[in-house]
Protein backbone atom coordinates (compact mmCIF):
# COMPACT_ATOMS: atom_id res chain seq x y z
CA UNK A 1 0.00 0.00 0.00
CA UNK A 2 2.69 2.50 1.01
CA UNK A 3 4.25 1.32 -1.95
CA UNK A 4 1.52 2.60 -3.98
CA UNK A 5 0.80 5.21 -2.56
CA UNK A 6 4.99 6.52 -3.39
CA UNK A 7 4.24 5.28 -6.60
CA UNK A 8 1.52 7.44 -7.16
CA UNK A 9 3.77 10.19 -5.91
CA UNK A 10 6.70 9.87 -8.16
CA UNK A 11 3.96 9.55 -11.27
CA UNK A 12 2.52 12.67 -10.61
CA UNK A 13 5.33 14.79 -9.72
CA UNK A 14 6.92 13.44 -12.64
CA UNK A 15 3.73 14.53 -14.40
CA UNK A 16 4.07 17.76 -12.66
CA UNK A 17 7.37 17.93 -14.12
CA UNK A 18 7.07 16.96 -17.73
CA UNK A 19 3.54 19.41 -17.38
CA UNK A 20 1.90 16.99 -20.04
CA UNK A 21 -1.34 15.77 -19.99
CA UNK A 22 -1.07 12.31 -20.85
CA UNK A 23 -4.48 12.62 -23.12
CA UNK A 24 -3.30 15.42 -25.30
CA UNK A 25 0.47 15.56 -27.69
CA UNK A 26 1.87 17.35 -29.82
CA UNK A 27 2.11 16.14 -33.62
CA UNK A 28 2.25 17.70 -37.29
CA UNK A 29 -1.20 17.12 -39.58
CA UNK A 30 -2.14 18.77 -43.07
CA UNK A 31 -2.69 22.06 -42.14
CA UNK A 32 -6.70 21.87 -44.07
CA UNK A 33 -7.06 19.27 -41.25
CA UNK A 34 -6.28 21.18 -38.55
CA UNK A 35 -8.62 23.82 -39.13
CA UNK A 36 -11.56 21.68 -39.73
CA UNK A 37 -10.90 20.20 -36.77
CA UNK A 38 -10.63 23.51 -35.07
CA UNK A 39 -13.19 24.49 -36.12
CA UNK A 40 -15.28 21.19 -35.34
CA UNK A 41 -13.84 20.69 -32.26
CA UNK A 42 -12.51 24.04 -31.28
CA UNK A 43 -11.82 22.60 -27.34
CA UNK A 44 -9.68 19.72 -28.24
CA UNK A 45 -6.66 21.24 -31.13
CA UNK A 46 -4.17 24.11 -30.42
CA UNK A 47 -2.58 24.85 -33.95
CA UNK A 48 0.49 26.25 -33.14
CA UNK A 49 2.09 27.09 -36.19
CA UNK A 50 1.56 26.31 -40.38
CA UNK A 51 4.20 26.04 -42.51
CA UNK A 52 3.02 25.84 -46.46
CA UNK A 53 0.62 23.15 -46.14
CA UNK A 54 1.52 21.62 -42.75
CA UNK A 55 0.45 22.73 -38.99
CA UNK A 56 2.22 21.96 -35.46
CA UNK A 57 -0.84 21.06 -33.48
CA UNK A 58 -1.27 19.67 -29.50
CA UNK A 59 -4.13 18.05 -29.58
CA UNK A 60 -6.62 15.59 -27.59
CA UNK A 61 -6.84 11.99 -28.28
CA UNK A 62 -10.49 12.39 -29.02
CA UNK A 63 -9.19 14.59 -31.95
CA UNK A 64 -6.64 12.85 -33.26
CA UNK A 65 -9.40 9.79 -33.53
CA UNK A 66 -11.23 12.66 -36.02
CA UNK A 67 -8.24 12.75 -38.02
CA UNK A 68 -8.27 8.66 -38.30
CA UNK A 69 -11.29 8.69 -38.85
CA UNK A 70 -11.25 11.41 -41.82
CA UNK A 71 -10.63 9.10 -44.58
CA UNK A 72 -6.97 8.90 -43.49
CA UNK A 73 -6.73 5.20 -44.88
CA UNK A 74 -2.99 5.01 -44.63
CA UNK A 75 -1.54 5.67 -41.43
CA UNK A 76 -3.37 8.14 -38.37
CA UNK A 77 -3.03 11.25 -40.90
CA UNK A 78 -0.90 12.75 -38.13
CA UNK A 79 2.59 12.15 -36.82
CA UNK A 80 3.29 12.20 -33.04
CA UNK A 81 6.18 14.36 -31.96
CA UNK A 82 7.36 14.01 -28.23
CA UNK A 83 7.23 17.61 -27.42
CA UNK A 84 6.22 21.30 -28.65
CA UNK A 85 9.57 21.92 -30.28
CA UNK A 86 9.76 18.83 -32.20
CA UNK A 87 6.48 19.78 -33.67
CA UNK A 88 7.18 23.15 -34.13
CA UNK A 89 10.64 22.71 -35.96
CA UNK A 90 9.10 19.49 -37.92
CA UNK A 91 7.02 21.45 -40.31
CA UNK A 92 9.87 23.39 -41.07
CA UNK A 93 11.16 19.65 -42.67
CA UNK A 94 14.87 19.53 -43.12
CA UNK A 95 15.71 16.96 -45.09
CA UNK A 96 19.54 16.52 -44.66
CA UNK A 97 19.84 14.20 -47.33
CA UNK A 98 19.31 17.28 -50.00
CA UNK A 99 22.12 18.94 -48.37
CA UNK A 100 25.37 19.18 -50.74
CA UNK A 101 28.60 19.42 -50.51
CA UNK A 102 29.65 23.23 -51.16
CA UNK A 103 33.68 23.95 -50.34
CA UNK A 104 33.00 27.59 -49.31
CA UNK A 105 35.89 28.70 -50.93
CA UNK A 106 36.97 32.08 -52.33
CA UNK A 107 39.24 31.53 -55.03
CA UNK A 108 37.24 33.36 -57.85
CA UNK A 109 39.08 36.81 -57.50
CA UNK A 110 40.21 37.72 -60.90
CA UNK A 111 36.88 36.69 -62.87
CA UNK A 112 35.18 37.99 -60.20
CA UNK A 113 36.63 41.59 -59.78
CA UNK A 114 36.19 41.69 -63.84
CA UNK A 115 32.54 41.35 -63.31
CA UNK A 116 32.39 43.90 -60.29
CA UNK A 117 33.53 47.06 -62.72
CA UNK A 118 30.52 45.65 -65.09
CA UNK A 119 27.38 46.88 -62.76
CA UNK A 120 25.34 49.23 -64.93
CA UNK A 121 22.99 51.20 -62.42
CA UNK A 122 20.88 52.25 -65.64
CA UNK A 123 20.35 48.49 -67.06
CA UNK A 124 18.75 47.84 -63.67
CA UNK A 125 16.56 51.01 -63.64
CA UNK A 126 15.05 49.92 -66.87
CA UNK A 127 14.16 46.75 -65.78
CA UNK A 128 12.38 47.90 -62.90
CA UNK A 129 10.16 50.46 -65.24
CA UNK A 130 9.17 47.90 -67.59
CA UNK A 131 8.02 45.55 -64.39
CA UNK A 132 6.15 48.59 -63.58
CA UNK A 133 5.02 49.25 -66.33
CA UNK A 134 2.34 45.95 -66.67
CA UNK A 135 0.80 47.81 -63.95
CA UNK A 136 0.03 44.39 -62.09
CA UNK A 137 2.06 41.16 -62.16
CA UNK A 138 -0.58 39.64 -59.87
CA UNK A 139 -0.91 35.97 -60.97
CA UNK A 140 -4.64 35.57 -61.83
CA UNK A 141 -4.39 39.24 -64.06
CA UNK A 142 -3.91 38.94 -67.73
CA UNK A 143 -0.74 41.30 -67.52
CA UNK A 144 0.55 39.02 -64.58
CA UNK A 145 0.37 36.31 -66.97
CA UNK A 146 1.85 37.85 -69.61
CA UNK A 147 5.17 39.65 -67.90
CA UNK A 148 5.54 36.36 -67.02
CA UNK A 149 6.28 34.99 -70.32
CA UNK A 150 7.86 38.04 -71.41
CA UNK A 151 10.38 37.53 -68.49
CA UNK A 152 11.06 33.69 -70.73
CA UNK A 153 11.67 35.79 -73.82
CA UNK A 154 13.79 38.45 -72.61
CA UNK A 155 15.72 35.80 -71.01
CA UNK A 156 15.82 33.85 -73.53
CA UNK A 157 16.87 36.64 -76.17
CA UNK A 158 19.71 37.59 -74.07
CA UNK A 159 21.50 34.21 -73.92
CA UNK A 160 20.75 33.86 -78.12
CA UNK A 161 22.04 37.63 -78.36
CA UNK A 162 25.38 36.01 -77.31
CA UNK A 163 24.82 32.75 -79.03
CA UNK A 164 24.64 30.23 -75.95
CA UNK A 165 22.76 27.45 -77.30
CA UNK A 166 23.83 25.78 -73.88
CA UNK A 167 21.76 28.11 -71.99
CA UNK A 168 17.93 27.13 -71.66
CA UNK A 169 15.26 28.75 -70.73
CA UNK A 170 11.99 26.74 -70.02
CA UNK A 171 8.45 27.28 -68.26
CA UNK A 172 7.94 25.90 -65.02
CA UNK A 173 4.24 25.39 -65.26
CA UNK A 174 2.05 25.66 -62.29
CA UNK A 175 -1.34 23.96 -61.90
CA UNK A 176 -2.90 26.75 -59.32
CA UNK A 177 -1.96 29.34 -61.78
CA UNK A 178 -1.40 30.30 -65.69
CA UNK A 179 1.37 32.89 -64.39
CA UNK A 180 4.38 30.84 -65.21
CA UNK A 181 7.88 30.47 -63.07
CA UNK A 182 11.21 31.31 -65.31
CA UNK A 183 14.18 29.02 -65.32
CA UNK A 184 16.76 29.53 -66.74
CA UNK A 185 19.94 27.10 -67.16
CA UNK A 186 23.71 27.74 -67.28
CA UNK A 187 24.77 23.79 -67.53
CA UNK A 188 27.47 22.96 -65.17
CA UNK A 189 31.08 21.44 -67.47
CA UNK A 190 32.58 19.28 -64.59
CA UNK A 191 29.35 18.59 -62.42
CA UNK A 192 26.26 19.31 -64.00
CA UNK A 193 24.54 17.66 -61.31
CA UNK A 194 25.32 20.19 -58.63
CA UNK A 195 22.93 23.38 -58.64
CA UNK A 196 23.21 26.73 -57.50
CA UNK A 197 20.10 28.69 -57.95
CA UNK A 198 19.65 32.71 -57.38
CA UNK A 199 15.69 33.99 -57.89
CA UNK A 200 13.29 35.86 -56.86
CA UNK A 201 9.37 36.24 -57.38
CA UNK A 202 7.93 38.00 -60.30
CA UNK A 203 4.89 38.33 -59.50
CA UNK A 204 3.29 41.48 -57.71
CA UNK A 205 0.31 43.02 -55.49
CA UNK A 206 -1.17 40.66 -52.64
CA UNK A 207 -5.11 39.12 -51.78
CA UNK A 208 -6.08 43.36 -51.15
CA UNK A 209 -3.99 44.54 -54.21
CA UNK A 210 -4.49 42.90 -57.55
CA UNK A 211 -5.00 45.26 -60.18
CA UNK A 212 -3.03 48.50 -59.37
CA UNK A 213 -0.09 46.80 -58.23
CA UNK A 214 3.50 48.45 -60.00
CA UNK A 215 5.44 46.33 -57.42
CA UNK A 216 8.55 48.28 -58.69
CA UNK A 217 10.87 47.27 -55.60
CA UNK A 218 8.28 43.89 -54.90
CA UNK A 219 9.94 42.29 -56.58
CA UNK A 220 10.53 44.47 -59.54
CA UNK A 221 13.82 45.27 -58.14
CA UNK A 222 14.73 41.63 -57.72
CA UNK A 223 14.14 40.94 -60.90
CA UNK A 224 15.90 43.45 -62.63
CA UNK A 225 19.19 42.81 -60.14
CA UNK A 226 18.66 39.15 -61.64
CA UNK A 227 18.35 39.94 -65.21
CA UNK A 228 21.44 42.05 -64.18
CA UNK A 229 23.71 39.36 -63.35
CA UNK A 230 22.78 37.08 -65.88
CA UNK A 231 23.94 40.27 -68.70
CA UNK A 232 27.07 40.12 -67.26
CA UNK A 233 27.56 36.66 -66.62
CA UNK A 234 26.70 36.25 -70.92
CA UNK A 235 29.25 39.82 -71.85
CA UNK A 236 31.96 37.83 -70.06
CA UNK A 237 31.44 34.23 -71.62
CA UNK A 238 30.93 32.73 -67.81
CA UNK A 239 31.39 28.61 -68.29
CA UNK A 240 30.36 27.16 -64.84
CA UNK A 241 31.54 24.00 -63.15
CA UNK A 242 28.70 23.45 -61.34
CA UNK A 243 24.85 24.42 -62.88
CA UNK A 244 23.53 27.69 -62.41
CA UNK A 245 19.89 28.28 -62.40
CA UNK A 246 18.19 32.08 -62.46
CA UNK A 247 14.66 31.42 -61.34
CA UNK A 248 11.78 34.06 -61.48
CA UNK A 249 8.64 32.36 -59.28
CA UNK A 250 5.10 32.66 -60.32
CA UNK A 251 2.64 33.37 -57.16
CA UNK A 252 4.74 34.20 -54.10
CA UNK A 253 2.40 37.06 -52.73
CA UNK A 254 -0.80 34.79 -52.59
CA UNK A 255 1.74 32.62 -50.24
CA UNK A 256 4.85 31.33 -51.93
CA UNK A 257 3.26 29.04 -53.97
CA UNK A 258 5.79 29.22 -57.74
CA UNK A 259 8.70 28.33 -55.43
CA UNK A 260 7.32 25.69 -53.23
CA UNK A 261 5.89 24.03 -56.66
CA UNK A 262 9.51 23.81 -57.85
CA UNK A 263 11.59 23.37 -54.57
CA UNK A 264 9.05 20.08 -53.47
CA UNK A 265 9.65 19.07 -57.16
CA UNK A 266 13.42 19.12 -57.28
CA UNK A 267 13.47 17.60 -53.45
CA UNK A 268 11.37 14.54 -55.07
CA UNK A 269 13.52 14.35 -57.91
CA UNK A 270 16.66 14.01 -55.37
CA UNK A 271 18.09 17.20 -57.06
CA UNK A 272 21.24 18.02 -55.70
CA UNK A 273 21.12 22.22 -55.21
CA UNK A 274 23.88 23.40 -52.98
CA UNK A 275 22.98 26.45 -52.37
CA UNK A 276 20.39 28.79 -53.04
CA UNK A 277 20.19 32.86 -53.18
CA UNK A 278 16.81 34.84 -52.65
CA UNK A 279 16.30 38.30 -54.09
CA UNK A 280 13.11 39.80 -53.37
CA UNK A 281 13.22 44.00 -52.89
CA UNK A 282 16.90 45.51 -53.29
CA UNK A 283 16.44 48.96 -54.27
CA UNK A 284 14.74 51.27 -50.83
CA UNK A 285 17.77 52.17 -49.23
CA UNK A 286 16.21 52.12 -45.69
CA UNK A 287 19.48 51.32 -43.27
CA UNK A 288 22.65 52.87 -42.37
CA UNK A 289 24.03 49.71 -43.98
CA UNK A 290 24.02 48.36 -47.14
CA UNK A 291 22.79 44.74 -46.87
CA UNK A 292 20.72 42.99 -44.24
CA UNK A 293 21.38 39.41 -44.19
CA UNK A 294 17.73 37.77 -43.27
CA UNK A 295 19.09 35.29 -40.41
CA UNK A 296 15.79 33.38 -39.19
CA UNK A 297 16.92 30.18 -38.26
CA UNK A 298 14.12 28.15 -39.34
CA UNK A 299 14.05 29.43 -43.06
CA UNK A 300 17.87 30.48 -43.93
CA UNK A 301 20.88 28.38 -43.72
CA UNK A 302 23.48 29.87 -40.74
CA UNK A 303 25.94 28.29 -42.84
CA UNK A 304 25.91 30.00 -46.25
CA UNK A 305 24.65 32.88 -44.48
CA UNK A 306 27.95 33.26 -43.43
CA UNK A 307 29.61 32.29 -46.34
CA UNK A 308 28.08 35.84 -47.72
CA UNK A 309 29.92 37.52 -44.74
CA UNK A 310 33.01 35.98 -46.43
CA UNK A 311 32.03 37.27 -49.90
CA UNK A 312 31.08 40.55 -48.49
CA UNK A 313 34.33 41.11 -46.27
CA UNK A 314 36.47 39.11 -49.24
CA UNK A 315 35.17 41.42 -52.10
CA UNK A 316 33.30 44.03 -50.45
CA UNK A 317 35.26 45.54 -47.61
CA UNK A 318 36.69 49.32 -48.61
CA UNK A 319 38.28 48.81 -52.15
CA UNK A 320 36.40 50.25 -55.27
CA UNK A 321 33.38 48.22 -54.17
CA UNK A 322 32.40 49.01 -50.80
CA UNK A 323 29.57 47.07 -49.01
CA UNK A 324 28.52 47.26 -45.78
CA UNK A 325 25.77 44.62 -44.16
CA UNK A 326 24.34 43.57 -41.02
CA UNK A 327 22.18 40.73 -40.31
CA UNK A 328 18.16 40.89 -39.63
CA UNK A 329 14.93 39.03 -39.33
CA UNK A 330 11.64 38.37 -41.02
CA UNK A 331 10.68 35.99 -38.07
CA UNK A 332 7.99 34.28 -40.41
CA UNK A 333 8.13 32.50 -43.98
CA UNK A 334 8.26 35.86 -45.78
CA UNK A 335 10.14 35.00 -48.99
CA UNK A 336 10.68 32.15 -51.43
CA UNK A 337 14.34 31.62 -49.93
CA UNK A 338 11.87 29.89 -47.02
CA UNK A 339 9.99 26.66 -49.93
CA UNK A 340 13.62 25.92 -50.43
CA UNK A 341 15.06 25.52 -46.68
CA UNK A 342 11.44 23.86 -46.53
CA UNK A 343 12.59 20.90 -48.69
CA UNK A 344 16.22 20.90 -46.71
CA UNK A 345 18.13 22.96 -49.01
CA UNK A 346 20.53 25.67 -48.02
CA UNK A 347 19.12 29.41 -48.71
CA UNK A 348 20.16 32.57 -48.10
CA UNK A 349 18.20 35.77 -48.03
CA UNK A 350 20.25 39.44 -48.39
CA UNK A 351 17.49 42.29 -48.30
CA UNK A 352 17.39 46.07 -49.17
CA UNK A 353 17.62 46.94 -45.27
CA UNK A 354 16.86 45.95 -41.63
CA UNK A 355 13.41 44.40 -41.82
CA UNK A 356 10.64 47.22 -40.46
CA UNK A 357 13.17 49.91 -42.03
CA UNK A 358 12.19 48.50 -45.96
CA UNK A 359 10.18 50.09 -48.42
CA UNK A 360 6.97 51.28 -46.68
CA UNK A 361 5.44 51.07 -49.96
CA UNK A 362 5.44 48.05 -50.61
CA UNK A 363 1.56 46.23 -51.84
CA UNK A 364 0.73 49.72 -52.26
CA UNK A 365 -0.02 51.52 -56.04
CA UNK A 366 2.97 53.78 -54.70
CA UNK A 367 5.24 50.89 -55.03
CA UNK A 368 7.01 52.65 -57.57
CA UNK A 369 10.25 53.61 -59.59
CA UNK A 370 9.61 57.31 -58.69
CA UNK A 371 9.27 56.60 -55.06
CA UNK A 372 12.52 55.22 -54.39
CA UNK A 373 13.64 58.27 -56.40
CA UNK A 374 14.67 57.32 -59.75
CA UNK A 375 17.46 55.66 -59.62
CA UNK A 376 18.85 51.94 -59.03
CA UNK A 377 21.47 52.45 -57.16
CA UNK A 378 21.15 50.50 -54.23
CA UNK A 379 20.40 47.45 -56.54
CA UNK A 380 23.85 47.57 -57.59
CA UNK A 381 25.06 45.82 -53.73
CA UNK A 382 22.61 42.60 -54.57
CA UNK A 383 24.21 42.58 -58.43
CA UNK A 384 27.42 42.40 -57.05
CA UNK A 385 26.95 40.03 -54.16
CA UNK A 386 24.79 37.96 -57.02
CA UNK A 387 27.84 37.89 -58.71
CA UNK A 388 30.38 36.86 -56.20
CA UNK A 389 27.91 34.51 -55.06
CA UNK A 390 27.24 32.45 -58.48
CA UNK A 391 30.83 32.32 -59.30
CA UNK A 392 32.44 31.58 -56.26
CA UNK A 393 29.95 28.43 -55.77
CA UNK A 394 29.24 27.98 -59.37
CA UNK A 395 33.00 28.14 -60.50
CA UNK A 396 34.77 28.73 -63.36
CA UNK A 397 37.24 26.02 -64.94
CA UNK A 398 39.94 28.90 -64.07
CA UNK A 399 39.99 27.48 -60.32
CA UNK A 400 41.63 30.71 -58.84
CA UNK A 401 45.39 30.20 -57.78
CA UNK A 402 45.10 26.63 -56.11
CA UNK A 403 45.24 23.51 -58.22
CA UNK A 404 43.72 20.72 -56.95
CA UNK A 405 46.55 18.61 -55.89
CA UNK A 406 47.27 15.23 -57.23
CA UNK A 407 50.79 14.46 -56.85
CA UNK A 408 50.84 11.64 -59.34
CA UNK A 409 49.13 13.30 -62.29
CA UNK A 410 51.87 14.99 -64.52
CA UNK A 411 51.31 17.49 -67.54
CA UNK A 412 54.05 19.15 -70.02
CA UNK A 413 53.25 21.04 -72.43
CA UNK A 414 55.65 20.42 -75.90
CA UNK A 415 54.82 20.89 -79.50
CA UNK A 416 51.70 22.19 -79.00
CA UNK A 417 50.09 19.26 -77.06
CA UNK A 418 49.53 18.25 -73.90
CA UNK A 419 51.47 15.24 -72.46
CA UNK A 420 50.16 13.49 -69.34
CA UNK A 421 51.02 10.90 -67.34
CA UNK A 422 47.61 9.88 -64.83
CA UNK A 423 50.32 8.09 -62.64
CA UNK A 424 48.84 5.01 -60.80
CA UNK A 425 44.97 4.89 -61.10
CA UNK A 426 42.70 2.53 -62.62
CA UNK A 427 43.60 2.80 -66.06
CA UNK A 428 39.79 2.59 -67.77
CA UNK A 429 37.04 5.21 -67.48
CA UNK A 430 39.79 8.23 -67.59
CA UNK A 431 38.83 11.79 -69.28
CA UNK A 432 39.97 15.03 -69.55
CA UNK A 433 38.69 18.45 -70.33
CA UNK A 434 40.80 21.58 -71.39
CA UNK A 435 38.87 24.97 -71.02
CA UNK A 436 40.43 28.68 -70.96
CA UNK A 437 40.05 31.10 -67.91
CA UNK A 438 36.36 32.21 -68.58
CA UNK A 439 35.23 28.16 -68.36
CA UNK A 440 35.09 27.76 -71.77
CA UNK A 441 35.29 24.14 -73.09
CA UNK A 442 38.05 23.77 -75.75
CA UNK A 443 39.10 20.16 -75.59
CA UNK A 444 37.60 17.06 -74.19
CA UNK A 445 38.58 13.40 -74.86
CA UNK A 446 36.99 10.52 -73.41
CA UNK A 447 38.41 7.26 -72.60
CA UNK A 448 42.44 8.33 -71.71
CA UNK A 449 45.02 5.96 -71.49
CA UNK A 450 47.20 6.19 -68.22
CA UNK A 451 49.95 8.40 -70.33
CA UNK A 452 49.47 10.07 -73.59
CA UNK A 453 49.13 13.23 -75.27
CA UNK A 454 46.42 15.45 -76.43
CA UNK A 455 46.59 18.17 -78.98
CA UNK A 456 46.44 21.60 -78.54
CA UNK A 457 46.60 23.10 -82.35
CA UNK A 458 44.35 25.85 -82.96
CA UNK A 459 44.52 26.97 -79.52
CA UNK A 460 45.92 30.52 -79.33
CA UNK A 461 48.75 31.17 -76.77
CA UNK A 462 47.56 31.69 -73.66
CA UNK A 463 47.04 30.34 -69.88
CA UNK A 464 44.59 26.89 -69.62
CA UNK A 465 43.43 24.44 -67.35
CA UNK A 466 43.02 20.67 -67.72
CA UNK A 467 40.59 18.42 -65.52
CA UNK A 468 41.75 14.79 -65.24
CA UNK A 469 38.08 13.12 -64.37
CA UNK A 470 38.49 9.62 -63.42
CA UNK A 471 35.69 6.93 -63.63
CA UNK A 472 33.68 7.72 -60.02
CA UNK A 473 33.40 11.35 -61.57
CA UNK A 474 36.51 12.29 -59.49
CA UNK A 475 38.04 15.84 -60.43
CA UNK A 476 41.92 16.83 -60.60
CA UNK A 477 42.72 19.65 -62.22
CA UNK A 478 46.15 21.49 -63.47
CA UNK A 479 46.72 24.74 -64.99
CA UNK A 480 49.36 25.08 -68.05
CA UNK A 481 50.69 27.71 -70.18
CA UNK A 482 51.02 27.23 -74.20
CA UNK A 483 53.72 29.48 -75.67
N1 LIG B 1 8.79 41.04 -50.49
C1 LIG B 1 7.87 40.54 -49.50
C2 LIG B 1 8.58 40.03 -48.28
C3 LIG B 1 9.09 41.06 -47.31
C4 LIG B 1 8.36 42.20 -47.04
C5 LIG B 1 10.27 40.82 -46.65
C6 LIG B 1 8.87 43.12 -46.13
C7 LIG B 1 10.76 41.72 -45.73
C8 LIG B 1 10.06 42.87 -45.48
C9 LIG B 1 7.06 39.41 -50.09
O1 LIG B 1 6.71 39.64 -51.42
C10 LIG B 1 5.78 39.30 -49.31
O2 LIG B 1 4.94 40.14 -49.47
N2 LIG B 1 5.67 38.27 -48.47
C11 LIG B 1 4.50 38.10 -47.66
C12 LIG B 1 4.40 36.69 -47.15
C13 LIG B 1 4.15 35.66 -48.23
C14 LIG B 1 4.14 34.28 -47.64
C15 LIG B 1 2.85 35.94 -48.98
C16 LIG B 1 4.59 39.02 -46.46
O3 LIG B 1 5.68 39.40 -46.04
O4 LIG B 1 3.53 39.34 -45.93
ZN1 LIG C 1 5.22 41.19 -51.44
Amino acid sequence: MKRFKLFLLISSMAFFVYGQNPEWFYATTDAPSAHSLKTNYPDQIQILDTFIEVSAVYMSRDASMQLKNNGNLHGPGYIFKSNEEAARTAIYNVQEAHLGVLDFTIDQDDFVNQLLTQVDTQNIGDVILDMEAYGTRFNTKPAGIQASHDLKDRWQGMATDVGRTDVTVEAFNHSFTDQISVILTIPGSTYPDEIVIIGGHLDSGDFWLQDNAPGADDNGSGIATLTEVLRILLANDFHPLRTVQFMAYAAEEIGLYGSADIAENYADNNKNVLAVMQLDMTNYNGSAFDIAIISDGAHTSGTLNLFLVDLLEHYNSGGEHPITYDFSYCGYACSDHASWAANGYMASFPFESGFGEHNPYIHSPNDTYAKMGNTAEHSTKFVKLGLEFIVETAKTAQMGTNDIHRPQLMVVVKDRSLIYDLGAVQADGNSVVVFDPSGKKLVERQQLKSSGNLSLQGLPNGLYIAVFKDKNGKAYSKKFLLK
